[in-house]
């Protein structure tokens, strides 16, 4: 017999089915509620809504659990690569060597963008956010791919998936060269995925930037601890956007636009700047623990709490351990390291940040690699979006795919004044 849960209200009873997921995790479905109750449900920040069935990211909060197709992250993180995980995210499992072969090959062919295109970029100000610039010009690939717009073939998916995802780098490297004023740098048809991004950003016309294999290593690292996170702040703007069946590259500049803000993607900004402020300001890691508890200050530990974990981020371990080897490597010795460790130490024992199991995120460690590699603070987010990328595509994918997927339209219970009458502008 299966699971049901029972609602009485106004002496009317309903019976809700319980439904429960591949992994155990159990839903009330309230498809019915408001049809035979007249009631809805109200849960800001829709902590405990689920929005949709999906079988593409596991995360299990309480245990640090995140799987991608049920392969826990730390393999990932350890064999395989960003453009293997994104074909495993899009797809649906790990790909064959020349499903792999073709994927790649297409992203080789996809890597440059139009010239008319490329010109788009002299139209912002030299200064403008990277991540403003990241929006309007994925948004602006529907103009330039419109054959895209409409999607009606398994292969028509796997081109725009394989253009987006390999342009999505070149218009990072594009903006970042412009913001410095220095001259775009072509793709290499010869380099891999992350070593292409690479060279785009750091070589010049007359010198090749040489890529470290630990560095191309580390920011591979990245991209695929990034690469999905179920229904996080933009990937839930993607579904949302994409429901209405609009384009996937108009649902992905709408996840770039979610992603910028400071509590989600943003926060590897917000932490490297806070590091920076502590190590400038000659705050101890003790001080800058008891301002982050004092709620008159207006101050949070950035790159500390998560609305699912409620223990370590997965994804924050394995980059504290790339971090501590990255700059080993490199031969990098930064004192920002030493304050994030000094910071985590404090709050692991600290009661206000153990009571509210408030742990490192993933945004703690990567600003302190990538600062190591080179990337500008402001381009932080923006390397976000690019390794966040393969999750968008494959949810937008997933919402579209889905027979019972309705637009995305909910409700709201109104607070404001009741029926009032206009008032002509000589009588107010
Ligand atoms: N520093 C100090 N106190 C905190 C912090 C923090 N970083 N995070 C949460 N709290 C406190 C908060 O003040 C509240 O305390 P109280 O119960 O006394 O009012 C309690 O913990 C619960 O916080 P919340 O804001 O209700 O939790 P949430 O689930 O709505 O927010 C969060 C999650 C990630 C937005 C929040 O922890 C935060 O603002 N963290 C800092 C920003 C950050 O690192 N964001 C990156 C998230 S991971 C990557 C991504 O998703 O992009």
């Amino acid at each position: 017999m299966s699971d049901t849960a029972k609602l009485i209200y106004n002496g009317k009873e309903l019976e809700l089915p319980v439904i429960e997921g591949s992994e155990g995790e159990k839903a009330i479905d309230i498809g019915q509620l408001r049809a035979k109750l007249g009631l809805i449900t109200l849960d800001p920040g829709y902590g405990n809504t689920g929005a949709c069935k999906s079988n593409i990211t596991f995360i299990d909060g309480d245990k640090g659990i995140l799987r991608h197709r049920g392969i826990p992250i730390e393999q990932l993180a350890e064999k395989s690569r960003f453009v293997e995980v994104a074909w495993l995210l899009i797809f649906g499992r790990l790909p064959k060597r020349d499903e792999l072969d073709r994927f790649s090959a297409r992203l080789t062919a996809n890597s440059p963008i139009h010239e008319d295109f490329r010109h788009h970029f002299d139209g912002f100000p030299v200064n403008a956010p990277p991540m403003a610039i990241q929006s309007a010009m994925i948004s602006t690939l529907a103009c330039f791919h419109q054959e895209f717009l409409q999607l009606d073939s398994h292969e028509a998916f796997e081109e725009v998936a394989a253009r987006l995802l390999s342009k999505v780098r070149t218009i990072a490297a594009y903006s970042y060269r412009r913001s410095i004023g220095r001259p775009v740098i072509y793709p290499d048809p010869q380099l891999k995925y992350v070593t292409n991004f690479l060279h785009m950003m750091f070589s010049m016309p007359y010198k090749q930037y040489i890529v470290e294999p630990e560095v191309e290593q580390a920011l591979n690292r990245i991209l695929v601890l990034h690469a999905d996170h179920e229904q996080n702040c933009s990937t839930s703007t993607v579904r949302t956007v994409g429901s209405s069946r609009a384009n996937l590259f108009a649902s992905a500049a709408a996840g770039v636009s979610a992603l910028w803000g400071p509590l989600h993607g943003g926060a590897n900004v917000e932490v490297l700047e806070q590091l920076e402020s502590i190590h400038k300001g000659g705050l101890t890691a003790q001080q800058a623990i008891d301002m982050a508890k004092d709620k008159s200050k207006n101050f949070r530990l950035m790159g500390f709490g998560h609305r699912i974990y409620k223990n370590f981020d997965p994804r924050a371990k394995i980059l504290k351990e790339s971090a501590e080897s990255v700059l080993n490597k490199l031969g990098v010795h930064d004192p920002l390291l030493d304050i994030a460790m000094g910071l985590e130490q404090i709050a692991l024992k600290d009661s206000y940040f153990v009571e509210r199991k408030l742990y490192p995120n993933v945004d703690f460690y990567s600003g302190i690699i990538m600062r190591a590699i080179g990337i500008p603070v402001n381009m932080f987010t923006v390397m976000f979006s690019i390794g966040r990328m393969p999750g968008w595509i494959a949810q937008w994918k997933e919402q579209h795919d889905d027979k019972d997927g309705r637009i995305v339209r909910p409700r709201q219970i109104y607070t404001g004044p009741t029926l009032t009458d206009y008032t002509p502008m000589d009588k107010r």
